[in-house]
């Protein structure tokens, strides 16, 4: 269960909303003269949900995808874990990265475009592994290593041409996606690393896809990376450290008022599959995203206008897709919930934000104890892909952030002011 009504208190995980948003909204006011949205992640949710890797696959590493959600704070969360690494996918994030503690040795770095620049940082900061995606990478990555006179740890990002049941915008080991080497590729990929002073290979990598539910498409992926690992092996005459199944573990977007782990990807289910097939010696990576930070993140909205249609109405909030763009880009379907107990008359409503785009809405007729003007609503499991995605569009601000241990809350990130998001402008 991850929230609770309580007489007329919403409790995410123990933690009473209505006072915390109270105080919160206190500070936000008197610190800053802050009334918006903002974000709150909830540290016992992040801890529990990093534990279920660890106690499903113990011979395992994680790179925890910073991408998915990646403030600073969060990621020294996850840096008390000592099975967690970091994956990351730009210069910037490294960065982040070594700003929360993490060693390079600690990162694995993935993304089809990586520059020079971010080459070189991730070598100088020696990094566990780049995860290369195509033969022009290998090439450029040699180079930059060659230059700085090391050996550039090089793991294959392999495009295993197997579809998965998601969303098409985040497939992305089917042949057509740009992502990961293909067959075509993968012999001039090995003979480029079997003639090179100035390469490593470390690992073969796939990733499917987000939001799965089938384990099933996980072990097809394990299949295929094995039998490339053992041509690769016997064709070098070395041993591959690890195969990754990447990230992609679907959540319940549903579930608010029971935790319904039937309806989650099952990490016991992909245990007990693996611990049944023959072992390799090759450890099994993986690399976590929104499994992690989904449920443990919430985007708090008030309702600043209620404008009457025939049959609904529609509420309009303080937070728009700039801050919470899923629903617009995959059509995503957030829960969401009143901080009031819900008593009483009902209505439907379209949940939408302030932005002018008629794709700016969080949800559609849905029904709703009867909404008015100040209220707030939560928009729940908003913490995976959630504020990493906000922009500045129509010179929104990005809106602060909070992390809740139990009943205490810290600022993770303070409101941006208008001052800030003009400040490069040549004026
Ligand atoms: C290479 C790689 N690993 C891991 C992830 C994390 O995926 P998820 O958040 O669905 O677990 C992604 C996300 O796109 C990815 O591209």
């Amino acid at each position: 269960m991850y929230y609770e009504y309580d007489n007329n208190n919403l409790f995410w995980k123990n933690s009473n909303l209505n006072n915390l948003c109270r105080e919160i909204e206190n500070n936000l006011k008197s610190l800053y003269n802050y009334s918006g949205p903002y974000f709150l992640y909830h540290e016992k949710i992040i801890q529990d949900r990093l534990e279920r890797f660890e106690k499903n696959f113990s011979e395992s590493r994680f790179y925890y995808s910073v991408k998915s959600l990646s403030n600073i704070n969060i990621l020294k969360l996850i840096k008390k874990f000592k099975t967690f690494g970091l994956d990351v996918v730009s210069g910037g994030e490294i960065q982040r990265g070594l700003e929360a503690g993490f060693k390079g040795s600690e990162m694995v770095y993935a993304g089809v475009g990586k520059k020079e620049d971010e080459i070189k940082l991730g070598l100088n900061c020696n990094l566990k592994s780049f995860h290369v995606e195509s033969i022009s990478e290998i090439r450029q990555i040699e180079q930059v290593a060659a230059r700085e006179g090391v050996k550039g740890p090089i793991t294959l990002r392999l495009n295993p041409d197997i579809a998965v049941d998601t969303h098409k915008y985040i497939m992305t080991g089917v042949e057509d996606s740009k992502f990961g080497i293909n067959a075509l590729e993968l012999n001039e990929a090995v003979s480029i690393l079997r003639d090179s002073k100035h390469l490593r290979l470390m690992g073969l990598q796939i990733h499917l896809g987000s939001q799965i539910l089938d384990t099933n498409v996980y072990m097809k992926g394990l299949d295929f990376l094995d039998k490339i690992a053992q041509e690769i092996e016997s064709s070098l005459g070395i041993k591959i450290e690890y195969v990754s199944l990447g990230g992609g573990f679907g959540i319940d977007y549903n579930s608010v008022f029971t935790t319904d782990s039937a309806k989650e990807f099952s990490l016991s289910e992909l245990s007990k599959q693996i611990l049944q097939r023959k072992n390799t010696g090759r450890r099994i990576d993986f690399e976590p995203g929104r499994f992690i930070s989904a449920h443990s993140g919430l985007l708090l909205a008030h309702v600043l206008y209620i404008k009457p249609r025939k049959d609904y109405s529609i509420a309009i909030t303080d937070a728009g897709m700039n801050e919470l763009i899923r629903p617009a880009l995959y059509g995503a379907k957030h829960r969401i919930l009143t901080l009031k107990n819900p008593s009483g008359s009902m209505n439907n409503y379209d949940i939408v934000g302030p932005i002018c785009e008629s794709s700016d809405f969080f949800a559609k007729k849905i029904a709703m104890s009867t909404l008015k003007e100040g209220d707030s609503i939560v928009i729940a499991h908003a913490g995976a892909y959630g504020s990493v995605m906000s922009s500045n569009y129509n010179s929104r601000p990005y809106v602060p952030e909070f992390l809740l241990d139990g009943e205490n809350f810290s600022l993770i990130r303070k409101p941006q002011n208008i001052q800030d998001i003009y400040s490069l402008e040549i004026i």
